[in-house]
């Protein structure tokens, strides 16, 4: 099964595609998380990537899929991948396509604007496990991880002024892709405007071959 995630920031592409690989035992790909972990790592990768993605701009497209062919290389997706956060522009869905023209399904997690906003403002990470939590969902959240006790951290890029210019990046380059999947007759259209489990159910149950 091959999958693609596709949404405005914020809209749960990443949280989904997590549910769904331990759903589904295939593996969860998320360019982001590639990037951010080249940049904690400071490797050649990670000293191009940051500035870019600080400032809410996109990695160019000829490194990231690079780095998406490589990964794909990789034994653990002979069964298939959840790719979060790529393709993000044509150029990188074409050139994907090319090599990869049988993709199962394109999620397309629809929320408004303001949610993404709103989302991304209450976004923490724990800095020692990495899960993610959300002040508007985890009530009881004190700066610390309920699982870990790690510090949790807001995401550089989840700054106000950085959110606005990924959201304009979105709708200018990754919004075309929904027509682009549509007209594939891959799209798959999902209310992402709802409680994460319900959210989770209605991916489930648009899976091919359900
Ligand atoms: P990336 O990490 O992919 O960021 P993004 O697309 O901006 O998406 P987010 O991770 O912010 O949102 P999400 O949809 O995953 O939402 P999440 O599930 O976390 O990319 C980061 C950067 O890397 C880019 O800006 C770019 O610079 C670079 N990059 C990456 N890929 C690239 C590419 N292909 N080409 C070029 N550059 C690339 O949820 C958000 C929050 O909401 C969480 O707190 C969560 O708990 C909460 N939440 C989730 N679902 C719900 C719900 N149903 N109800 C209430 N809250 C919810
Ligand atoms: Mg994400």
């Amino acid at each position: 099964m091959k999958i693609i995630m596709l949404g405005i920031v914020g809209a749960g592409k990443g949280t989904q595609a997590k549910k769904l690989a331990g759903h589904t035992g295939i593996v969860h790909i998320s360019t982001g998380d590639i990037f951010r972990e080249a940049v904690k790592n400071k490797t050649e990768l990670g000293l191009k990537a940051q500035e870019i993605m600080e400032d809410g701009g996109l990695v160019p497209d000829d490194i990231v899929i690079g780095i998406v062919k490589e990964r794909l290389e990789e034994s653990d997706t002979d069964t298939g991948y959840i790719l979060d956060g790529f393709p993000r522009t044509i150029n990188q869905a074409e050139k994907f396509d090319k090599t990869n023209n049988d993709v199962d399904a394109v999620f397309y997690i629809s929320i408004p604007e303001k949610e993404s906003v709103r989302r991304l403002k209450g976004r923490r990470l724990c800095g020692s496990c990495k899960r993610q939590y959300n002040i508007y969902l985890n009530k009881n959240i004190n700066g610390k991880c309920p699982q870990c006790g790690g510090e949790l951290i807001e995401r550089a890029d989840d700054k106000e002024d950085t959110v606005k210019i990924r959201i304009k990046n979105y709708i200018k380059q990754t919004k075309p892709l929904i027509d682009y999947y549509r007209k594939k007759g891959k799209l798959i259209e999902i209310d992402g405007y709802r409680k994460i489990d319900k959210v989770f159910k209605s991916i489930v149950d648009s899976l091919p071959n359900n």
